[in-house]
């Protein structure tokens, strides 16, 4: 490793920036992956300026040479900085810190050298370090555009029933939604949840395992800090949702990325890389981000390896109102024998993700942890918000919605299918797209998706590179492509844009 050097230049005689200066310092001991200690510490030193705009960096082979790492390390931190914007050219043909930095970035940057932590990460706790550097907080930069992934078409919300519902509430001035009440949540809410999930997702449960949280989010922390200790293991899907990982690091839990494959998680894989792991994190319902679908056949082998190492299965069912093709597969917490599933769901992607409201169905055993630790966190969630939700689903709303909004979303699906053959002919590659909000557009093999999504970018567009969703550099590229928020029009632009940011 490189030692921490005060020198100011950083540039040697061929102009080269001599990284060795910025002071990089990578602990192989550390919880967080090598790649992502040097994207942290790189991004650092552009943002305060001892990287100035225009400096050329080292190879990636010369720089794993000097922090004596695998040279993937060094390809998958650059990957990362050139996918937002702070990097620019291309791995292997030269790369510099970008000339033109955006202001906004710069500026973001500032106020923090004045803030009494600043530059002094050793403030913080480890805990509070890990939970400082996860990606999940800044990602939603400005208005939704195509074709950032995740957001469901907010302007088709049924603004005037929800109104309708809210004045309702608040006309007879309702004193008793306005105390504290049971972390678990409202009652009438959770019946009308397990009432609905019975029926859309052969969900088995009473009202009293489901226990009301601001979004999936919660649930996903509330799981990793319930259920296992500092220092175990978890599968985590690779590529997955970086929520979810974040999770896990927040409770001082090893995620294990284990590789996804056409017929979901590989468990032969896990069973090799982490045979000691004391739960698995899935998406079955369609896997985030490559859209897999998980087969019947590998749910229950998945059961199956819970029940027999005494492990949780983790199932997060994000965006399964929105199929297309045939019927569901069963969920997993509907197929389970053991009591071994935690079931989260969420209402961020069927009605609107700033509602922060979803749920946890948990093992009766958990029904009394889960909601005393609910209480810590936050005590509940918002009671009038939670009856106003009962109400909706209770008279057929939501379920309305959803089906209005499966039309449209499945409608938009197709135009973008249709506009990246017509503008991309061939060049993209879309396997799976039976379900969900997004599709992930394969690039053929060898193709750099950090370099196309930062030139899409450039050209307005948001195409997140499958590259950032992997634990591990490397690995085919792609293009995660939301469409579920976006006319027409602005799918067929976009995509037009697409096509010459893969010129
Ligand atoms: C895989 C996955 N899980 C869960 C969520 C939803 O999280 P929340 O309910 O906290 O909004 C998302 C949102 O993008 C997601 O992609």
């Amino acid at each position: 490793m490189i030692e921490k050097s005060n020198r100011a230049t950083l540039r040697d005689a061929s102009g080269v920036a001599s990284i060795g200066s910025a002071g990089l310092l990578l602990e192989s001991s550390a919880r967080m992956p090598l790649y992502r200690q040097l994207y942290e510490q790189l991004r650092a030193a552009i943002l305060d300026g001892r990287l100035e705009p225009g400096a050329k960096l080292p190879s990636t082979r010369i720089l794993a040479e000097e922090l004596a790492v695998a040279r993937n390390t060094v390809m998958g931190a650059y990957d990362q900085l050139l996918a937002e914007g702070y990097l620019e050219g291309a791995v292997g043909s030269g790369t510099y810190v970008t000339k033109d930095l955006p202001d906004k970035i710069l500026q973001a940057a500032l106020p923090k050298r004045s803030t009494p932590s600043s530059g002094n990460p050793s403030r913080l706790s480890k805990r509070g370090q890990v939970l400082a550097c996860n990606p999940i907080g800044v990602r939603h930069e400005g208005p939704p555009r195509a074709f950032r992934p995740g957001i469901p078409a907010v302007n088709e919300f049924p603004f005037g029933v929800w109104n309708r519902l809210m004045m309702k509430h608040w006309r007879r001035q309702p004193v008793d939604l306005l105390p504290y009440t049971t972390p678990g949540g409202y009652r009438p809410l959770r019946e009308a949840i397990a009432h609905y999930v019975a029926g859309v997702r052969a969900v088995k449960c009473d009202a009293e395992q489901i226990v009301i949280v601001s979004g999936a989010q919660q649930a996903l922390d509330l799981a990793s800090r319930m259920l296992l200790d500092p220092g175990e293991e978890a599968w985590m899907e690779d590529p997955g949702y970086g929520g979810a990982r974040a999770a896990l690091l927040a409770a001082g839990v090893k995620p294990v990325a284990v590789p996804v494959d056409e017929a979901g998680l590989d468990i032969v894989a896990g069973q090799r890389l982490s045979p000691k792991a004391r739960l698995a994190y899935v998406t079955p319902s369609h896997q985030y981000p490559t859209g897999v679908v998980m087969t019947l056949a590998r749910r229950l082998e998945l059961l199956r390896w819970a029940e027999n190492s005494r492990s949780w299965i983790l199932e997060d069912d994000y965006d399964s109102e929105y199929r297309y093709a045939s019927r569901p597969v069963a969920s997993l917490q509907g197929l389970d024998t053991s009591n071994c599933v935690i079931y989260c769901g969420t209402f961020s992607k069927v009605l609107f993700p700033s509602l922060r409201l979803g749920y946890v169905i948990v093992p009766p055993q958990l029904v009394d942890a889960f909601g005393r630790t609910k209480a810590v966190i936050d005590r509940h969630s918002p009671t009038v918000e939670q009856a106003v939700l009962a109400e909706f689903i209770a008279e057929g709303h939501m379920a309305r919605h959803v089906r209005r909004m499966r039309m449209l979303y499945l409608e938009r699906q197709n135009t973008l299918l249709d506009a990246l053959r017509r503008e991309l002919r061939g060049a993209v590659e879309v396997r799976s797209h039976e379900a969900g909000m997004h599709i992930l557009a394969w690039l053929a093999k060898g193709k750099s998706d950090s370099v196309v999504a930062r030139r899409a970018r450039e050209l307005g567009v948001e195409a997140p590179a499958l590259t950032t969703y992997r634990a591990k550099p490397g690995g085919r590229g792609g293009l995660v492509l939301g469409y579920a928020a976006y006319s027409e029009q602005e799918i067929r632009s976009g995509v037009k844009k697409l096509a010459a940011a893969m010129e």
